[in-house]
């Protein structure tokens, strides 16, 4: 299973093609407009989600209410465009027209001058335009077909808020159920109600300075198979290919599984997980500090991975720049962005996470046609319980 994304933020339109989810598998438009719709959500967003209303359009790859195993084509419409139009049009411009707002002042911590340097775009806006987390909207498309195939095969997944601004959320032991309704009531997608008080008025604060704020998310697989992903090649490790794929969501910079970190500043008694073994259950660990892989493979525990987001770059509250035409120094100062996007950026690692595992099932348990793969899945994990 493969995918790519196409599309500006202020374009017509985000496109995503995914090409390899297998054949008689029910997929429906609501799978795809609920995760959409839950990426739009959370305190500290900024107007443009109030402009948008991201609802999917199937234009290839599913009839009837199933996929046909050819590829899936989704397109989301910006609203937005129709402002843009001049702007964002693709035809060239007549001779005596001006090109409006034109970007020559870089924003610290966005791709805005790295963007310019490399593509020789002078007007930055041809970068800006592009590395705009906009993109996640089609990412979360995407991710909505693989956690539809996750859940026909009684896999699901879950992605919350942990920390806002330095405000930590507890660990709480919940069952999947508790931690999607939780997520789902709180504004800023925790599961611990005692502290969206606190995370909501840092934002606040952070909105009245003209700054933002990071955060950490996280996200709980329940029902993966243990011996998903291999040990026998660095890129095959589903580990790795799930760090890999969270570091690329806008503004990530950090995964931990399990205890993270913490493994290193603790003994190896305190770290594995021991094993043992029922007839029911086949085998299983009392504990799951390493957050569900051991080898590159699942244990077969939940997986439980953590995401770092830094604060939103564009600012309010005016950070040192150059002008690239000038070489002037200057104070960045924007109209319009989120001050913290974290509960947002929880729904697209969700979705990262699902197309990932999506993948990994797709290559070990491989039919052209899901009910075989279905079968596939279910004799393995027979086999592994008994093993
Ligand atoms: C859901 C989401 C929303 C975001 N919204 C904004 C925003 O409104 N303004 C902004 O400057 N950056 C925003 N970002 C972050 C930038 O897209 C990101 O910092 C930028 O692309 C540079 O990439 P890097 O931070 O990974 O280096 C958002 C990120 C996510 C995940």
């Amino acid at each position: 299973m493969r995918f790519l994304t196409a599309g500006e933020s202020h374009g017509k339109q985000l496109t995503t093609i995914i090409e390899g989810i297998p054949a008689n598998m029910p997929l429906l438009k609501e799978n795809i407009d609920e995760s959409l719709l839950r990426r739009q959500k959370g305190y500290g967003r900024g107007r443009r989600m109030q402009i948008e209303k991201d609802l999917v359009d199937i234009t290839s790859g599913i009839r009837h209410g199933y996929t046909l195993g050819s590829p899936i084509s989704l397109v989301i419409h910006n609203d937005d465009y129709k402002r843009w139009t001049d702007i964002m049009g693709e035809k060239p411009l007549s001779d005596n027209a001006k090109i409006r707002r034109v970007v020559t002042r870089p924003r610290p911590g966005h791709a805005d001058l790295n963007g310019g340097l490399k593509y020789g775009h002078r007007d930055m806006r041809n970068v800006l335009e592009r590395s705009s987390a906009r993109e996640t909207t089609a990412r979360v498309a995407a991710g909505a077909v693989a956690k539809t195939l996750l859940k026909h095969l009684g896999i699901e997944v879950i992605g919350y808020v942990k920390e806002i601004g330095g405000i930590q959320a507890k660990d709480i032991s919940l069952t999947m159920k508790e931690r999607q309704e939780r997520s789902e009531a709180s504004q800023v997608r925790t599961l611990d109600p005692d502290v969206d008080q606190d995370m909501m008025k840092a934002i606040d604060k952070a909105k009245e300075e003209g700054d933002s704020l990071g955060g950490v998310t996280e996200v709980f697989v329940k029902g993966v198979p243990a011996g998903l992903g291999s040990y026998v090649h660095y890129d095959r490790k589903l580990d790795s290919r799930i760090a890999a794929s969270v570091v690329s969501i806008n503004a990530f910079k950090g995964v931990e599984f399990g205890l993270g970190f913490e493994a290193a500043r603790n003994p190896g008694s305190q770290v594995h997980d021991e094993i043992s073994w029922t007839k029911e259950n086949g085998y299983y660990r009392e504990t799951n500090r390493l957050g569900g892989f051991e080898g590159g493979m699942t244990t077969g525990m939940p997986i439980i991975v953590k995401g770092v987001m830094k604060p939103i770059p564009t600012l309010y509250k005016p950070l040192k720049s150059v002008d690239i035409e000038t070489k002037e120094p200057f104070h960045a100062s924007v109209e319009r962005s989120d001050a913290c996007a974290v509960p947002a950026a929880a729904v697209v690692m969700e979705h990262v996470v699902a197309i990932e595992i999506a993948k990994a099932i797709i290559e070990q348990f491989h039919s052209d046609s899901f009910p075989v793969l279905k079968e596939n899945i279910k004799r393995y994990r027979e086999e592994v319980r008994c093993f």
